[in-house]
């Protein structure tokens, strides 16, 4: 108080008219001003005129960026097609054009809510290291010059997936913090990268520089997708080792708190799976859509499957990570059972086997090494988007060969054997469970031998009641959809 008293005292003793004392109230405030008061003001009028902009003349707009064949991108396009139809949002949609898109987003792309940007595949890279590098290279330039663009700028969300996620992640971290600040980033965690890469290179010992790759990419993706604002897992089992392997040495307090940060939205099939009611649609749709198969086919000249002959599917992409060998071996133990006990087993067998990749050579000519009877018949074809759920229909038992990687996806092609009714016996691999639910809706091998999925096949095709049983189950299954799935898990969030 003295002080103060003091200093006024020496203000009184100076006798300054007041405008002096405007002057330096004016030049002590100086700071004040150009560090808080413009700025703050500045931000008010930019936030305003954004929010206007949206509101007349700009629809909320979302990004979806895959970095790969968008006709092969099914999950990622089930969220633009919820995002378009369930929140009217506006989508830009990233991606390789290869194959052909569904219906349902030509018809968002003639609307004018969807726009599709290319992102160019280039030449083919060369192979290797250094071909990686050049493909990595390539693709950033490309990125940036998509993204930079004054349509894209601060959308509500971007949307990407792992895998790939190298080098979309740091791209889009970038690009947010240089260029468009209001985006929030969603990671789609459908499965790990480095344990894809990982497989690649061979395994457990893959040489000093390999397994340093897959280190930095371990490192790229555990750290890198903390930036996230939202984690989506395929699965609960991806979620907990997602947990588990980002955040290793958290206590289990810890890990509720983590928990939070993962929101898990399984695949459902999508609405094209349906599941036919009658055998007459059955007969229609083989005839009017699938003749080159069912009627043109030398090879099932003498089958009929509106009695007791079978279809059975599996789709693959011919990878290393399906073993064909089983389900082959197992057709060949069921065709000498047919031989054998011709009064037991009566039910000849189609296996229609759908895609192609890279391992198709392999398995036809291991196909014409074990020497079918006439009873057996398996043929590999190629079916567009819009054919495929139409001949999945059609089936009465599905396999699913899909080991995955990192054991902890679930794989698609359950779900739409299970959107059109079809029970599916499934190899097993840790997650499995959290869909095939055995002798429920299918049956799930339990060491993965031919010998125990020949004895599935026979036990499903044999036994009426235990067919039922499953049919039953998987026709339960088609019920629960991807849209209603997707509404309850992400409506309060986007
Ligand atoms: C990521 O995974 C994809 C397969 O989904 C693979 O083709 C690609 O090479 C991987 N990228 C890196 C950088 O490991
Ligand atoms: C997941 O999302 C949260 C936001 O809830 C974020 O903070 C977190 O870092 C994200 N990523 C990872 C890997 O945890
Ligand atoms: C799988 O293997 C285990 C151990 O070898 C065996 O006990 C079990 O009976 C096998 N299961 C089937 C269905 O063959």
């Amino acid at each position: 108080m003295i002080v103060i008293e003091q200093i006024l005292r020496y203000i009184a003793w100076l006798e300054y008219p007041s405008w002096v004392w405007a002057i330096i109230l004016a030049y002590f405030s100086i700071p004040f001003v150009f560090y808080w008061v413009l700025p703050s003001l500045h931000q008010r009028r930019y936030y305003q005129k954004n929010a206007n902009d949206d509101a007349s003349n700009k629809r909320h707009q979302v990004l979806v960026i895959v970095l790969g064949d968008l006709g092969h991108s099914p999950r990622m396009l089930y969220h633009v097609k919820s995002l378009v139809q369930q929140k009217q949002y506006k989508v830009q949609l990233f991606g390789y054009l290869q194959s052909t898109l569904p219906q349902f987003i030509v018809e968002g792309v003639d609307n004018g809510d969807i726009v599709i940007n290319e992102i160019s595949n280039g030449p083919e890279s060369r192979r290797g290291i250094l071909g990686m590098v050049t493909k990595v290279v390539r693709q950033h330039w490309v990125l940036f010059r998509l993204l930079f663009a004054k349509s894209v700028k601060n959308s509500k969300f971007v949307i990407i997936q792992n895998p790939p996620i190298l080098p979309i992640l740091h791209v889009v971290i970038v690009w947010k913090w240089l260029y468009s600040p209001m985006t929030k980033i969603v990671i789609d965690w459908h499965n790990l990268n480095y344990s894809i890469l990982q497989l690649k290179f061979g395994g457990d010992n893959p040489g000093k520089i390999k397994s340093f790759l897959v280190q930095v990419m371990k490192f790229y993706e555990f750290q890198l997708s903390k930036f996230a604002r939202y984690n989506l897992t395929v699965s609960a089992n991806m979620k907990d080792y997602l947990i588990n392997a980002i955040y290793p040495g958290a206590s289990s307090i810890e890990k509720t708190v983590i928990s939070r940060k993962f929101i898990v939205l399984r695949d459902r099939p999508a609405d094209q799976f349906k599941v036919l009611d009658t055998q007459e649609q059955r007969i229609t749709i083989m005839s009017k859509e699938f003749q080159r198969i069912f009627y043109d086919n030398m090879a099932l000249q003498d089958f009929d499957f509106t009695k007791d002959d079978k279809i059975i599917v599996s789709s693959t992409s011919f990878t290393k990570d399906e073993d064909f060998n089983i389900l082959l071996d197992a057709m060949k133990k069921y065709d000498q059972l047919m031989q054998s006990q011709p009064e037991n087993y009566n039910s000849k067998i189609f296996l229609l086997v759908t895609g192609k990749g890279p391992e198709k050579p392999q398995f036809l000519s291991k196909i014409a090494s074990l020497e079918f009877s006439q009873n057996i018949v398996i043929q590999n074809h190629w079916f567009t988007a819009a054919e495929y759920p139409k001949v999945i229909s059609l089936a009465d038992l599905a396999i699913s060969l899909h080991l995955s990687s990192s054991g902890i996806d679930l794989p698609m092609k359950i779900l739409d054997f299970f959107g059109c009714g079809i029970p599916t016996i499934s190899v097993k691999f840790a997650t499995i469970g959290e869909l095939v639910k055995d002798g429920v809706n299918g049956y799930v091998l339990d060491n993965n031998t031919d010998d125990e999925l020949c004895s599935m096949i026979c036990k499903t095709l044999t036994n009426e009641k235990i067919y039922q049983k499953i049919k039953n189950g998987a026709i339960e299954e088609s019920k629960h959809r991807w849209d209603d799935n997707w509404k309850t898990v992400l409506n309060d969030i986007v």
